[in-house]
């Protein structure tokens, strides 16, 4: 890459809904069971947001307001607003406009960006590039997903797997040798029938026939986006590595998108990174699609040091896939003691 200044996150913060849906609880709603889950995926629960007529940008302002308090800076400060999401409160205006508008952030402009599960991992990119041109100082950067809107809990085959949760970061300029360091970024649209959802968009805007087809659901091809997964996910992991003379043991830690234990497992041995170096939270969450990336960086933010080098992998719908290699620029410190204003 080689720019004059390199983008750094210098704060995560997260939301997640309290409502709780179990194993347990979905074993009453379809024909599936904990055990089944558990050895398929990884998953024990998700959180739910059940708020009536609240959303993703809901989830996304309470994220963003938690960033700014914990690095100390005022809304108005921020540059440019970027939503990871594929479940926008509206087709439009586009759900950067209410974050900023929750926000107070008076001068900041953004957009929503939809990669799916690689959505967070491209909107930490396209971020990246504006602190690197020099167009932006500071630039919130959201994954936020109300994955629970688009499911279809009669369906066992996808109802098990997605919950709702907002997580992000905060992008500055980053101090000589830390920071987003290098990316390998893909897509391919030859898959987009394994991974999407079909109605409501400008080719079968919603009408009663798509309504009663589900055709405003999730549709997985799970086996088929599975073998994809798996092997995107690792050749992009192991290309960056190699091409920035990593091994192993110089990876502190991978932070891959929690779409399935078994794919994150495949991506580490991979890596040749044991799994102590491996954010898994999707026993708690599931899959919160373009959170799942930020909610691991939030729950492991105090183990992380200043200057750890970490890879960030994802696959999703699109089909969206990628890498990236950053080194961390803080280490945590109590409350009162960190960052200042
Ligand atoms: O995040 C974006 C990218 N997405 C992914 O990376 C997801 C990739 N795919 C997967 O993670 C897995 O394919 C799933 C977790 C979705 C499914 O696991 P699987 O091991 O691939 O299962 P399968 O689809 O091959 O199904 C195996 C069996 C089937 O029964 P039969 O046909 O063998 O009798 C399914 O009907 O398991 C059955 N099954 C279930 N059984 C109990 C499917 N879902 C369930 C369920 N409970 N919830």
């Amino acid at each position: 890459m080689g720019p004059e200044a390199r983008a750094a996150i210098t704060a995560v913060g997260h939301y997640l809904p309290e409502t709780r849906l179990t194993n347990q609880d979905l074993s009453e709603m379809v024909d599936t069971n904990d055990a089944w889950i558990r050895a398929r995926t990884g998953i024990e629960e998700r959180r739910i947001l059940t708020d009536e007529g609240k959303g993703t940008s809901y989830m996304a302002a309470r994220a963003g307001q938690e960033i700014l308090e914990k690095r100390g800076i005022s809304a108005d400060e921020i540059d440019a607003i970027i939503i990871a999401t594929v479940t926008p409160d509206m087709a439009f205006p586009a759900t950067s406009c209410l974050v900023q508008a929750e926000l107070g952030a008076s001068n900041a402009w953004g957009f929503d960006l939809s990669a799916a599960c690689s959505g967070f991992l491209f909107a930490l990119n396209t971020g990246a590039g504006l602190i690197e041109s020099g167009r932006a100082a500071k630039v919130l950067v959201i994954g936020s997903d109300k994955m629970s809107s688009i499911t279809d809990y009669t369906d066992r085959k996808t109802c098990v797997l997605f919950g709702d949760a907002a997580a992000g970061v905060l992008l500055e300029a980053a101090p000589d040798g830390y920071g987003l360091i290098d990316s390998v970024l893909r897509v391919d649209g030859d898959g987009w029938e394994s991974l999407c959802m079909l109605g409501g968009g400008s080719r079968h805007p919603a009408t009663h026939d798509t309504v009663d087809n589900k055709m405003h659901y999730i549709y997985q091809d799970g086996r088929a986006v599975f073998k994809v997964a798996v092997k995107g996910m690792a050749d992009v992991a192991a290309e960056i590595m190699e091409r920035n003379q990593l091994t192993g043991d110089d990876v502190r830690y991978l932070v891959p998108h929690q779409a399935n234990q078994r794919i994150i497992d495949a991506v580490a041995r991979r890596m040749g990174l044991g799994i102590d170096r491996v954010m898994l939270n999707i026993s708690r969450y599931g899959n919160t699609t373009a959170a799942t990336i930020p909610l691991c960086l939030h729950d492991w933010e105090d183990q992380l040091k200043k200057g750890d080098k970490i890879v960030i992998a994802a696959f999703g719908g699109g089909f969206t896939w990628g890498a990236s290699y950053l080194r961390w620029s803080y280490s945590h410190l109590p409350k009162e003691q960190s960052h200042g204003g």
